[in-house]
């Protein structure tokens, strides 16, 4: 039989408004950075409620940057931070990019979360930072983790990545900790097609990030960052010389700017978010309620009373008594049109580019059994009742027939 539906991971909107910035931006030939970027930092920083927010080029470089702030403040090359063994790739690589060894702890199985209560095994001397991620939206378990960066002095920076629109305890996710990184790729519900961003409360914070971005660039205003000052700026004379400042470099920095198609992107994109945010909350409680029936075979997370999950995207593990491999279930599910992608991997033992940090299978069971058993699909604002009760009765052929 030919399938009639096919239902994406994902989807992506532009708006009239995007179009309408873009093409003035092109008519001006005005494409580096400039006042687009600064409007999206603007705006967004007041989404998430910070007086901060430094744009980038990527998520990845939003986890990177962020860390490597603490450079400034006594962190040295090959400090440790800690990190779920389970997550998107990024968050690890974003940590060995910022020079810093990334230590990892087990997370767990309802949760997805890295397990808050085995943090403190980890923690040495060289412990600087603590970055939890909110996978599939669901906020991590915060109070405890700033309770034990307090204790140590560790710094705590939230990976937002998947985490737009979720509140903890009433706080929005993104003002939990001293920085927080969100991704701006196409698959997240405000995109700028690539980008990333960094918000903070801590305007010493925002400097160096905006330095950080062009190189470690000495001066951190942003028309020096933004490569439109001329040399005669009155800050080199902090140098006693009469050297370039836009050629003074004091960190080891990264070039991570964003431009101005992207944030016009950005900007269309924030006018349209709370309506996305709603079609994508309401397919989320919609598909975990519905879920329910369909445990001990396959479960999802859940939703605390102090909590709203972000919805990014609803996972699918595979529950203790269930008689089918991943395989047969996405086989199933893709031959019947619903997309979907794996639930990650455990960084350390799953992945084969970190094997030289010397974990060995088994260190981390529950994030590997999570990389061997979990799923997830969209629920992308695309999607309304219809597909959701497509996709809630195919896997009910599917657990009949399998179990
Ligand atoms: C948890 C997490 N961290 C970081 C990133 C990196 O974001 P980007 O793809 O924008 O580099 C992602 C990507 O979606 C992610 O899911």
């Amino acid at each position: 039989m030919k399938n009639k539906i096919r239902i994406n991971f994902g989807t992506v909107s532009v708006t009239k408004k995007a179009e309408r910035l873009i093409l003035q931006a092109l008519a001006k030939n005005r494409i580096s950075a400039g006042k687009y970027v600064r409007e999206f930092e603007e705006k967004f920083a007041r989404l998430i409620g910070t007086t901060e927010a430094v744009a980038l080029s990527s998520g990845t470089d939003a986890d990177a940057l962020a860390l490597a702030v603490l450079y400034d403040f006594g962190a040295k090359r090959q400090d440790e931070i800690i990190i779920p063994a389970l997550s998107f790739v990024a968050t690890g690589n974003a940590v060995l990019q910022a020079g810093f060894r990334p230590v990892f702890v087990d997370v767990e199985r309802q949760t997805l979360n890295i397990d808050a209560s085995r943090i403190e095994e980890v923690i040495t001397q060289k412990t600087r930072a603590i970055m939890p991620v909110h996978l599939m939206g669901k906020p991590a378990d915060m109070d405890t983790i700033n309770r034990i960066a307090k204790k140590y002095k560790l710094f705590v920076i939230e990976d937002a990545a998947e985490a737009y629109g979720a509140i903890y305890k009433g706080k929005a996710v993104g003002r939990l900790a001293d920085m927080a990184a969100f991704s701006l790729y196409v698959a997240h519900m405000i995109t700028t097609g690539e980008g990333g961003i960094v918000v903070t409360d801590r305007s010493d914070f925002a400097e160096i990030l905006r330095s950080l971005r062009a190189h470690g660039r000495a001066c951190k205003c942003n028309t020096c960052v933004l490569n439109t000052a001329s040399s005669y700026c009155a800050k080199r004379f902090k140098y006693g010389d009469n050297r370039d400042i836009r050629f003074i470099f004091e960190r080891i920095g990264f070039s991570s700017k964003m431009n101005e198609l992207e944030a016009a992107v950005g900007l269309g994109n924030l006018d349209i978010y709370p309506a996305i945010l709603k079609k994508r909350r309401k397919n989320l409680t919609y598909l975990m309620e519905k879920f329910r029936e369909f445990q001990p075979y396959l479960y999802t997370i859940r939703e605390e009373p102090n909590e709203q999950i972000g919805p990014h995207a609803f996972a699918i593990i595979l529950g203790k008594e269930a008689k089918f491999t991943r395989d047969k279930f996405v086989y199933f599910l893709e031959k019947h049109g619903i997309d979907s992608r794996s639930l990650f991997l455990s960084m350390p033992t799953q992945c084969p580019g970190f094997k030289y940090l010397g974990y060995k299978l088994g260190d981390f069971p529950n994030a590997e059994y999570i990389g061997d058993n979990g799923l997830h699909i969209g629920i992308h604002q695309e999607m309304g009742q219809k597909e959701l009760d497509y996709v809630l009765n195919l896997i009910k052929v599917f657990l009949l027939k399998n179990n």
